[in-house]
């Protein structure tokens, strides 16, 4: 979908959408549409008993015949005062939706947000493109047989803004963002028997084209540097296993911020091996990964002012005469050794080694891994919220924060000493399950903090967000790429203005 800026004009064609603030007040493009119409917006509106300008709220006014427009659709903005950055991301999600559902080809979009209290107009015209884009990303790649009506109709979009060329600029940084959640939600969506850890590495390696150095660390560096806990779960598999170590540097001589993610390309449960309803949905299993590579095109993409890291650890667990067992101990390049209980708690396992090599070889001034790491965050969480765990009160709340603020939301849960005898193991010196089934997710983050070695750390648990059943108004069902626009945000408020 093509998108562009330009002053307002009358359009002569396609689709064209105006606003109207609560309690049905056009906004001036409406009022000038309205006029050109002989009145046909404002019957609409006041024959639209349930339209209240409250926002989410359309009215859709079909073939005018005054102007040659195909449609004209009233948007409902809500109060002024609250119209905000998210309200016109998820505004322009909407239209897209609306618009390919009516099968409209082209469409302007003039919502006059003058009287936005919180935004500039360049800087909302940029948003509303924003949220029209991430809506319009599609995942169609292995459909050969669709008919033209199960496609998008939707080509382009105009946002007409008095800012046109402020808003230009201003949808650059964001553009690239959006350019690489649609990265991430490609990786994440792709089959297991496409996407396997050698297949990834070769995808991530092409960041390199945008100034990103990758460095990719086989089998042989894996044994070198003792990572057995990774290459324990990576064994059952045919596919070798695969680190990839990104770097970007765009912020001088501090020490880089790191970004770590699991990458389990398909996780069957290995021995422990997963029943069969719904295993299918373990295709997604490396969207920590996914997510981990396309912020470092993100960054890369729009030239952030920081030095940052981004590593993942990618392997695929498997049952096969080969595959480790249940009972197995393993050393993990940090020296500790580890009692695996069940093989399918495997992220942990890819992970310990991963946040070790990091800290070990960065030295990094904080630690932020993502992994769909337990389904009990999904039993505590449900779908809407990721899980965070800390070990640090500011990480925590700047992450929490940039959550709320681009609408991937974050919740605290407890890191503990008690979580941590629970993973005391008889046999070695920790292991990969608790003896029973509670705070599985509490469980798995205590885990993981064994092996940060006390730098400031945060895990986020996207096993709940990752991937969506239903359409939301800036993501389409299937790969969310949850945690992208969040760390991207992080990264802008805190670690790019010194
Ligand atoms: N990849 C799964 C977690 C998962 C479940 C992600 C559902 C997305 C949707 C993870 O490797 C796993 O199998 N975790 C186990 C841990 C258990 C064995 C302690 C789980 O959650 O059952
Ligand atoms: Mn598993
Ligand atoms: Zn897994």
């Amino acid at each position: 979908m093509k998108i562009s800026f330009a002053e307002f004009a009358l359009p002569r064609s396609g689709a064209v959408v105006v606003g109207a603030w609560e309690d049905r007040v056009l906004t001036e493009p409406a009022l000038r549409l309205d006029e050109a119409t002989g009145g046909a917006v404002s019957r609409a509106v006041a024959a639209s008993v349930r339209f209240h300008g409250k926002k989410n709220e359309l009215v859709p006014i079909i073939g005018p015949p005054e102007l040659g427009v195909s449609r004209i659709v009233v948007a409902g903005l809500g109060k002024a005062d609250a119209a905000d950055e998210r309200l016109l991301q998820d505004l322009g999600g909407t239209l897209v939706a609306h618009l390919n559902g009516a099968g409209e080809t082209e469409s302007t979009f003039a919502i006059d947000t003058r009287d936005a209290a919180k935004l500039k107009p360049a800087e909302a015209a940029a948003q509303l493109a924003f949220g029209a884009a991430l809506r319009s990303y599609r995942f169609d790649k292995y459909r050969t047989k669709q008919k033209p009506e199960q496609q998008p109709s939707l080509k382009a979009i105009t946002v007409a803004t008095e800012a046109a060329g402020e808003a230009k600029k201003a949808y650059r940084a964001l553009g690239a963002t959006a350019e690489a959640v649609f990265f991430t939600r490609d990786l994440v969506s792709e089959p297991a028997n496409e996407l396997y850890p050698e297949s990834l590495a070769e995808r991530a390696a092409g960041l390199a084209d945008l100034g990103v150095s990758v460095e990719v660390l086989d089998e042989d560096r894996m044994g070198e540097f003792g990572m057995g806990a990774l290459l324990g779960v990576a064994q059952g598999s045919v596919r070798p296993p695969r680190v990839v170590v990104m770097e970007y540097r765009g912020g001088g001589g501090t020490a880089p911020v790191a970004f770590i993610g699991k990458g389990v390309t398909f996780d069957t449960g290995g021995i422990s091996i997963k029943p069969a309803a719904g295993m299918a949905d373990m295709k997604w299993d490396m969207a920590g990964a996914g997510v981990v590579i396309g912020l470092m095109r993100a960054l890369a993409g729009r030239k952030a002012k920081v030095n940052a890291v981004g590593i993942v650890g990618l392997v695929e667990n498997m049952p096969s005469g080969n595959a480790q067992r249940p009972g197995d101990i393993v050393r993990s390049m940090s020296g500790q050794t580890i009692e695996v209980l069940n093989t399918d708690a495997e992220g942990r396992l890819v992970l310990a080694d991963v946040l070790w090599y990091c800290q070990d070889r960065f030295k990094p001034r904080l630690m932020v891994d993502l992994a769909t790491l337990t389904g009990a965050v999904i039993v505590a969480l449900g779908n809407e919220h990721a899980g965070l765990f800390a070990n640090n009160e500011e990480l925590a709340e700047r992450l929490l924060a940039a959550g709320n603020a681009v609408g991937e939301k974050l919740w605290r849960l407890p890191l503990s000493e008690g979580f941590d005898r629970a993973i005391d193991s008889d046999a070695a010196d920790v292991k990969n399950i608790a003896g029973d089934r509670g705070a599985g997710s509490s469980i798995g983050a205590q885990f993981l903090q064994r092996f940060v070695n006390g730098v400031p750390w945060a895990h986020l648990d996207i096993a709940g967000v990752a991937w969506s059943k239903k359409d939301a108004p800036t993501v389409p069902k299937g790969a969310t790429g949850f945690g992208l626009r969040l760390l991207d945000r992080f990264v802008a408020e805190h670690y790019e203005k010194e």
